[in-house]
């Protein structure tokens, strides 16, 4: 639940009050503060494919895909958008769309393969490559450190579930940093430890597939310590650069106003925003989050949890939709049911289109927790786009319009007082949407797996004007 938000209301044709074509709020500038950031972001396990290549260890990515049942229609990633081997003219299709930045994550297990030990000098290679590429086309990058792909050699250990995980994960950033620390300016330690946990150790829709209520707040724990820990070992080793976190934020509004829809409203919002930055931001858990896990929760002690306040250097946040939330005793331990409403759009993930809540979440960051620079780090849409190009062209005329919602929002939060400094789409190309495989399409430009042909969307030329103009395209 935002705070400064008035309760959802539909209007009498039962279209919700935000319409992002006409919206143009007079106080919105045309275009972005000057060095505004421009980007697109994918992560490695879901573009790169041949996992296993050149020495890498097999991560809990590669285990999950491979086992019965996991994915849509079995589907993984060892191909994927074969990445891996077409990383350079990649990096040119980059440069077509004008991206300043691109945001990546490094597979943790092709630089360890067993997770810590030994390094494995052709898997820092590729990404030595690529940065160096990037940066010789005045493409900035923005490396995560943690997407999801868990080196299985550790998860053999316990994963995130085993407390030497903090020193784990910090020896791997030690290397990253020693490699690329005077060369990278943006590093991000995790990618959404929600979704880690929640898909990973709470419902099991992710890997490593747990669905255990005792787990779940305890690779969360491990998780915040490990981030905290990096961060502390960045500043330790003097790099010159800046290192943040990334998390996922998605407004909360009660579906109606009964006493159990508004519960279940402050439950979610509590468990999905601010259960991973209160830590970092105040040194404690948020108030409610113990009674939400009930007889799972641990009882951490405050020392332990103090250690996850550790100062960031900015905040990423990725923003795909709200949630008007009801209450659903079916589903622990939070008890919450999304619904969308009547004449929403709506992505093929389920999602609703609600450009009106990412000023929200902005303008809600920075009254919580203060002035931190804050990055849009992942945003946009899936849509059914046509299969194939026709006349060489994709038309996705959803993902223009959520661009364009988004954007708008964005500059708005400006207008109000957010320190905001960049945006990143997701995604640079279409890839594999973990269980979803590759059913849900949110590229700026379309990737034929058949053939790996490419191809930049109607939504990437828009982008693309975006950047040229600084935002003006948006109108
Ligand atoms: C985010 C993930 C990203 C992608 C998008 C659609 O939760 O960080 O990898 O799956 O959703």
């Amino acid at each position: 639940m935002f705070p400064h938000r008035l309760p959802w209301s539909p209007n009498s044709d039962g279209h919700h009050e935000y319409l992002p074509l006409e919206w143009s709020p007079m106080a919105a500038a045309s275009r972005f503060p000057d060095g505004f950031l421009w980007g697109a972001a994918t992560s490695a396990y879901q573009i790169e494919g041949s996992p296993l290549a050149d020495g890498s260890g097999a991560s809990i990515w590669h285990r999950f895909v491979h086992s019965p049942g996991r994915t849509f229609q079995g589907q993984h990633a060892d191909l994927a958008c074969d990445h891996y081997r077409r990383w350079e003219s990649d990096v040119d299709l980059m440069q077509a769309l004008g991206l300043q930045a691109y945001r990546f994550s490094i597979a943790w297990g092709r630089v360890l393969p067993e997770g810590r030990g030994r390094v494995n000098g052709k898997g820092l290679d590729f990404y030595k490559r690529l940065i160096d590429r990037l940066l010789e086309r005045s493409i900035t990058p923005n490396v995560t450190l943690y997407h999801w792909d868990l080196p299985a050699a550790l998860d053999d250990r316990g994963g995130w579930l085993n407390p030497d995980i903090e020193h784990w994960f910090t020896e791997y950033a030690q290397v990253m940093f020693h490699a690329f620390g005077d060369r990278v300016p943006m590093w991000a330690t995790l990618n959404e430890p929600w979704v880690a946990v929640d898909g990973g150790y709470l419902h099991g829709v992710n890997a490593p597939g747990h669905a255990n209520l005792f787990e779940a707040p305890i690779a969360a724990h491990h998780l915040m310590l490990s981030h905290a820990s990096a961060v502390r070992a960045y500043r330790a080793g003097g790099w010159p650069h800046q290192i943040g976190l990334v998390v996922n934020l998605e407004p909360k509004d009660p579906a109606s106003d009964s006493p159990e829809d508004l519960a279940a409203t402050a439950r979610a919002h509590t468990y999905f925003n601010e259960q991973y930055l209160d830590p970092v931001f105040f040194g404690r858990h948020p108030e409610g989050l113990a009674r939400i896990y009930g007889a799972g929760w641990p009882d951490f002690a405050a020392s332990e949890v103090a250690r996850i306040q550790e100062k960031i250097d900015f905040l990423g946040i990725n923003y795909y939709t709200r949630a008007l939330t009801k209450d659903d005793p079916t589903r622990p331990p939070v008890r919450d049911a999304r619904v969308v409403p009547e004449g929403a759009t709506v992505m093929t993930t389920g999602w609703e289109l609600y450009p009106k809540g990412l000023e929200e979440v902005l303008v809600w960051v920075k009254e919580r927790y203060g002035d931190t620079p804050l990055y849009i780090t992942e945003n946009g849409g899936a849509y059914e786009d046509p299969e194939a190009p026709v006349d060489g062209r994709i038309d996705d005329p959803l993902r223009v319009l959520t661009y364009r919602g988004n954007l708008r929002a964005c500059r708005d939060a400006i207008a109000r007082g957010v320190d905001l400094r960049g945006f990143f789409a997701w995604s640079f190309m279409d890839n594999f949407e973990w269980s979803s495989g590759f059913s849900k399409r949110f590229g700026l430009v379309h990737v034929d797996y058949a053939t790996q042909q490419r191809t930049i969307k109607a939504s990437g030329e828009f982008y693309r004007d975006v950047i040229r103009t600084n935002g003006e395209a948006l109108g």
